[in-house]
């Protein structure tokens, strides 16, 4: 059978049975953000489209291919979130919240998408978690949320995870250390991609973050960003990283990190899972101090991550990590008779006003096959009402785990599932 629709190419599906790995993922990022003082946020699922061209960097990827820009019918252009980060410093502005105690500290979980050509991890609408703290330059903040996805990882129970750091340097020193990169490349360009040839002229220090096999001696042997810091940038980053050593964050420099924003300036950083492969970051993040006045704002220093949901759950299965089973119905409620067809009903509505989860038989099957189907969904108690229960205003109970069964006064039947 050819089915005639199918979920869009780089979309999923998630069903009942990956839900529990959902779950899990969120009900660890809610926790963990909570103890580090964090205040979740949500802003819409799509913005005015420039607010990403302006801050994400016309030239980047993201914005030449993969945004899903559109038109409502009133004429404004519009764009699905393609990251999450400028509609946090968006919101950020708009309610003023320059005004509240700084550094304001933020997070959010939330649908992204991205026209990207899909594979495994890699899809047109995927979720992150981010966290973004608005409104301080310390490098301790960002250490802390490096450490906050760092322990993140840690509490889902993820392994051999390696955390890469750099820093792209500011306005003062970014400029020169680009020239000294273009003159390095200029006598190469004939040696390097095609991709890398456009690069050199977009935006030279994606060059530094080329796949291609072709390009690795003409990126070995490039000049590097951390010897080209300024003094500032350089004590900052020497600072963030004594202060992830002081909290046992390992980390590992890597003078040929870069990202795909624009707005990236000093700390940037990633974590990758440990087999190797393009695109297969779990997570990343970095500074971004001249986002926030992008827009229109006053300066407003600013750091945070995003992390991929769908690639920590690939990580989860591939580690074998365990995670909590689904709670399930405490309750299957079989009849046998039509007559016994709306008490029954009655009788799973008012256990699930006790707060007693309750999986109702439908449909004329006999009472073995509601038996079976109690069974497949690991029911606890089967409470029957057949002809002989009507009559006698009693319920039978049966224990599927060992078959154990009475029949009790419908009145007594609470007590007994409450305490067994
Ligand atoms: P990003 O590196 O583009 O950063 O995305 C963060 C994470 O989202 C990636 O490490 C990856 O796990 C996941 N991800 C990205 N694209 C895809 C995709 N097509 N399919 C599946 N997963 C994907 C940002 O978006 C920045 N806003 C992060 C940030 C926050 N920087 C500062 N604050």
């Amino acid at each position: 059978m050819s089915l005639r629709y199918q979920a869009p190419r780089g979309t999923q599906d998630i069903l009942p049975e990956d839900q529990a790995y959902w779950d899990y993922v969120r009900d660890t990022a809610s926790r963990i953000c909570r103890l580090f003082g964090y205040e979740r946020i949500d802003t819409p699922v799509f913005e005015t489209a420039s607010l990403f061209t302006r801050t994400t960097g016309e030239a980047t990827d993201i914005v030449q291919k993969e945004m899903y820009v559109f038109r409502d019918r009133g004429g404004q252009e519009l764009a699905l979130r393609p990251e999450g980060t400028a509609p946090v410093c968006r919101a950020y502005l708009e309610h003023g919240m320059g005004s509240r105690p700084q550094p304001v500290r933020l997070w959010y979980w939330a649908p992204i998408f991205r026209y990207d050509r899909p594979q495994a991890g890699r899809y047109r609408q995927h979720h992150q978690l981010g966290a973004e703290a608005l409104g301080d330059s310390s490098p301790s903040l960002d250490a802390e949320v490096i450490e906050l996805l760092w322990r993140f990882y840690q509490e889902l129970g993820l392994s051999n995870l390696t955390l890469y750091l750099n820093s792209i340097g500011d306005g003062q020193c970014r400029p020169q250390y680009v020239e000294t990169l273009r003159r390095y490349y200029r006598d190469r360009l004939a040696h390097v991609c095609p991709d890398c040839q456009a690069r050199f002229h977009r935006s030279p220090l994606r060059l530094l973050d080329c796949k291609q096999e072709q390009c690795q001696p003409v990126i070995a042997e490039a000049p590097s960003m951390l010897e080209h810091l300024c003094g500032p940038c350089r004590d900052h980053l020497s600072e963030v990283g004594r202060y992830l050593e002081a909290v046992d964050v390992p980390y590992t420099m890597q003078p040929r990190l870069v990202r795909g924003f624009d707005y990236y300036t000093r700390t940037v950083f990633e974590v990758h899972p440990p087999e190797e492969g393009a695109q297969s970051a779990l997570g990343g993040g970095g500074r971004y101090d001249g986002l926030v006045e992008m827009l229109g704002g006053p300066p407003t220093p600013a750091v945070g991550f995003g992390t991929g949901v769908e690639r920590i759950i690939i990580q989860l299965k591939r580690q074998e990590v365990p995670v909590p089973a689904p709670g399930r119905p405490q309750v299957y409620v079989a009849w046998q008779g039509a007559e016994a067809r709306l008490p029954a009903f009655r009788l799973a509505s008012e256990l699930r006003q006790k707060g007693i989860s309750v999986l109702l038989a439908t449909g004329d099957r006999s009472l073995k096959a509601q038996m079976r189907q109690a069974d497949a969904r690991g029911i606890t108690y089967v409470a029957i009402l057949g002809p002989r229960e009507l009559q006698e205003g009693s319920i039978t109970l049966r224990r599927l785990a060992d078959g154990y069964q009475e029949t009790l006064p419908a009145s007594a039947l609470l007590q007994r599932i409450l305490s067994p």
